[in-house]
């Protein structure tokens, strides 16, 4: 990402949301970003993914600059936008078929991410007769299928229970981590960033202040009740001046 603005207007006026974001994501990395309701990081997750154009700078990809949306870029949302009259199975396998694999060759791939993300056994389900959880692992499963290099997730875990994020989070990290993914994660959840990302942007409303990296140095797996995580999670809350 360099020199990235991006500004809106809003009843005539300027609202600027992103100001010269200089930033460089290496391949296979978990970077994090965090920050208050309304500060831009749906906006950049948009940039990235081609889905929005900056006013000014760029993002570019081992060198070539991002035009639109590219196959090995994928957009995990809040909400898994699964398409009800499908099964998991051809809802995971669509997205295959229209980039024009043949309908065998893509339900093979389809189930073999059906079972990393923990579903096996419910290819022929519906969405109507899934958790908020599995329709979320559904959704993974077919961001994955298409093998991206780089994954982009807007709050994938925003709207699960407490519990079903908790599996949430380490199933996400262990995905990561097998897949070899670049992952770019927006979250409200600072212990999820801490558990999931090498560093942390965290980025302040209306560009109060300038966005900070925070690396993430610990070990893997993560014990979120380990003394240097407790420690880590504390210095992201006094980023937000929490205690
Ligand atoms: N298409 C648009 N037109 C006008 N303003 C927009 C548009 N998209 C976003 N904004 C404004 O840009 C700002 C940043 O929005 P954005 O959705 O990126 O925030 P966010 O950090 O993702 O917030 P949240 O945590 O609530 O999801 C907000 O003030 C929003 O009103
Ligand atoms: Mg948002």
């Amino acid at each position: 990402m360099r020199d990235l603005s991006k500004s809106f207007s809003l009843n005539g006026q300027r609202l600027e949301v992103l100001r010269g974001l200089n930033l460089s994501v290496k391949g296979g990395e978990a970077l994090a970003i965090v920050g208050p309701s309304g500060c831009g990081k749906t906006t950049l997750l948009r940039v990235l993914a081609g889905l929005e154009q900056p006013d000014r700078g760029e993002v570019r990809i081992d060198g070539a600059p991002v035009q639109g949306i590219g196959s090995q870029r994928a957009v995990i949302f809040q909400e898994p936008r699964l398409l009800p009259w499908l099964t998991v199975l051809q809802n995971v396998a669509f997205g295959l078929e229209v980039r024009g694999l043949d309908r065998d060759g893509a339900q093979d791939k389809a189930r073999h991410y059906i079972r990393l993300v923990g579903l096996a056994g419910f290819e022929d389900a519906y969405p109507r007769q899934l958790s908020g959880g599995m329709a979320q692992r559904v959704g993974i499963a077919r961001a994955l299928t298409v093998q991206p290099e780089i994954l982009l997730l807007d709050e994938p875990l925003g709207a699960l229970d407490a519990m079903t994020k908790l599996t949430m989070q380490e199933e996400l990290a262990r995905i990561w981590r097998e897949e070899g993914v670049t992952m770019i994660l927006v979250t409200h959840d600072l212990e999820e960033a801490i558990h999931l990302a090498d560093r942390v942007l965290v980025l302040a409303k209306e560009n109060a202040a300038p966005p900070r990296l925070i690396d993430v140095d610990l070990p893997r797996p993560r014990d979120r009740s380990a003394p240097d995580f407790v420690a880590m999670r504390r210095r992201l809350m006094a980023e937000f001046g929490l205690h």
